[in-house]
């Protein structure tokens, strides 16, 4: 079987992280969500992984590179435009040819990884698995509509959604998805959708199974999504020091510490990460809070927030939490007169202020 993750889209809705990074390669718990998708389809025994790539294309190459570091060999697989996770597959068609595959959608989180799965489509002979997850909000979703062993119908992002059961971004299909994807118009966002390729598969009489997980999935498109990623995977980290914490630090809990990174005179209740190269000085980190290399934080406190690189959080008054910064961002104290709150936030920045 082969891999194919899609990693071009453009991540509105992570705006302004994703204005300058691509959405895939925001770090949970200091590893781009891209990669965790990487490792599921190795685990799997997925090793031969193809890459849709947008207008991020360079920097996921730059990440990933060939694919060795995962044990995987990576074809990168350019998309002029967002056009659609069907279009994305269709493009894609030469690099899969006739053999089955996996689609991952590459902001789609798993807990359980995929390898149970993966057997199951394998020896079952179906031409179609879907992985669904029960959610409260299904109308932000695609939604199926299953009876018993079958599904009966799939919508995107329905109204009135026929159940609660989201159709989670990895998909198991054979080559009868490309017949299908021929069949099917844009929708009304204009995109190839996914979900009318799988109903063309139904309507054909083709076998379309459902699998319900009960492990969490999550897409991390969204803000607070991301933080409950971020939340769910420090909570099963092994705690590790690879860096310097002076005596007159605390470690608490599930906390990682990683290379070069310096801890003083502070609290770090876990679970946390800390990154490589960063100091956190005089300062509180608390629970789920992933701060990422290169940064710098001091006489502050954070907590439950995600911190990419090169960032300076310094004497700020009142704890940080729930938040996400980007990279490069620097927070601190204004010195000069008069006593004022003086910004410079890029479009779609949010802030709170106490
Ligand atoms: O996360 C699960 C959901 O993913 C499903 O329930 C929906 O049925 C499915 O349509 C999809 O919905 P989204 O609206 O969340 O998809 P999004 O546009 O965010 O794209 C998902 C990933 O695919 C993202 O990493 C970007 C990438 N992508 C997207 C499009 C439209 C591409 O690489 N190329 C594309 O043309």
């Amino acid at each position: 079987m082969k891999g194919l993750i899609l990693s071009g889209g453009k991540g509105t809705r992570l705006r302004p992280i994703t204005y300058t990074g691509a959405k895939q390669l925001v770090p949970v718990a200091n590893k781009p969500v891209l990669f965790y998708a990487i490792e599921d389809l190795v685990e799997a025994g997925i090793t031969d992984v193809g890459i849709v790539i947008g207008d991020t294309g360079d920097q996921i190459r730059a990440a990933v590179g060939d694919g060795s570091q995962f044990g995987a060999r990576v074809t990168y697989i350019p998309q002029e435009a967002p056009l659609g996770l069907a279009h994305g597959v269709k493009i894609s068609q030469d690099f899969l040819g006739e053999e089955p595959f996996v689609l991952f959608l590459g902001d789609n989180f798993i807990r359980d990884g995929i390898v149970p799965l993966v057997e199951e489509f394998r020896t079952s002979g179906a031409n179609c698995q879907l992985l669904l997850y029960r959610v409260p909000n299904p109308e932000a979703f695609g939604v199926a509509d299953v009876r018993g062993n079958r599904i009966l119908k799939v919508v995107e992002k329905p109204q009135i959604p026929p159940s609660d059961l989201a159709i989670i971004g990895i998909y198991m299909f054979d080559h009868h998805v490309f017949e299908a994807i021929r069949e099917i118009k844009p929708s009304a966002r204009g995109e190839l959708e996914i979900t009318d390729t799988i109903q063309v598969l139904i309507d054909w009489g083709l076998t379309v199974v459902p699998k319900i997980i009960t492990g969490w999935w999550i897409d991390t498109g969204k803000h607070a999504d991301m933080l409950e990623a971020n939340r769910l995977i420090l909570e099963t980290q092994e705690p590790a020091t690879h860096g310097m914490v002076d005596g007159k630090s605390q470690i608490y809990g599930r906390v990682v510490i990683q290379k070069g990174a310096e801890i003083r005179n502070s609290v770090i209740r876990g679970p946390a990460i800390i990154g490589e190269e960063t100091q956190v000085i005089d300062s509180y980190i608390g629970p789920f809070t992933s701060i990422y290399h290169h940064c710098l934080i001091e006489g502050s406190e954070i907590e439950h927030s995600i911190i990419l690189e090169n960032s300076r959080v310094v004497d700020v008054p009142h704890r940080i939490e729930e938040s996400l910064i980007g990279r490069n961002v620097e927070i601190s104290r204004s010195p000069i007169k008069p006593r004022a709150y003086k910004f410079m936030l890029g479009d779609y920045s949010k802030v709170g202020i106490l």
